[in-house]
């Protein structure tokens, strides 16, 4: 890993008090038509905290902690699979919304940004094991889905994410129509250690 990481940096799940920082990095990370609105960022802090990741720096001065900084994030929910049951769940312009399905077995991420100055150290690739990792443990659901700008396929490819092909159905919204939006999804697989 890179030598310049941040120093005192963790991961907690955020909560609803953490939305105006979400909201802050949402609009670093993505244009108007991509980001989660205030509403919605409230929602998904409120209505699943556990499946919302965030990574933080600590401001310290000498031995004292003046704060924490949100420097990246991952905003997810459990999206509802095909009206007839019959598909695995993937991201629909219905599931980016104000949606959360608890019944469901899938976790659709909507958003992973890291703040633009501490990009390309890793922090990503970081955030997205953390999260693969307590998921899986906690047996929260048995597969991630996700869709992703056709240059990242590579990226998540690297975090164990499979390529299912083309999402058409996000294509309807203008704000997506503009560019290639891929599915892909990752397995949750409970790790078992040995007594
Ligand atoms: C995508 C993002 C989360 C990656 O964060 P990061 O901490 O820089 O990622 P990591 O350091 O773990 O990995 C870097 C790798 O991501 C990939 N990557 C990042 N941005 C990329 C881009 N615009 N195009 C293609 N690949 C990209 C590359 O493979 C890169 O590896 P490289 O440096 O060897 O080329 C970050 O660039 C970001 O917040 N972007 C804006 C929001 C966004 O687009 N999120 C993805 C939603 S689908």
């Amino acid at each position: 890993m890179s030598s310049t990481l941040p120093l005192h940096m963790y991961i907690r799940p955020l909560m609803v008090e953490d939305t105006q920082d979400v909201c802050d990095l949402e609009s670093r990370g993505f244009p108007p038509e991509e980001r989660a609105s205030p509403e919605t960022a409230e929602f998904r802090l409120t209505a699943c905290p556990e499946l919302c990741s965030g990574l933080f720096i600590r401001d310290v001065e000498g031995s004292e902690v003046k704060g924490e900084k949100l420097i990246g994030h991952i905003l997810g929910t459990k999206i509802p699979c095909s009206a007839d049951g019959t598909q695995n769940a993937l991201i629909t312009l219905e599931s980016m919304g104000k949606v959360h399905d608890e019944s469901s077995t899938t976790v659709g991420i909507h958003s992973v940004v890291i703040a633009p100055e501490h990009q390309k150290k890793n922090l990503a690739t970081l955030l997205l094991t953390d999260y693969i990792q307590k998921l899986s443990n906690q047996e929260v659901g048995q597969r991630i889905a996700i869709i992703a700008h056709e240059p990242l396929v590579p990226f998540y490819e690297r975090i164990g994410f499979q390529l299912l092909g083309e999402n058409k159905t996000v294509k309807a919204d203008p704000a997506f129509s503009k560019s290639k939006w891929c599915d892909m999804v990752r397995e949750l697989v409970k790790e078992e250690y040995e007594n």
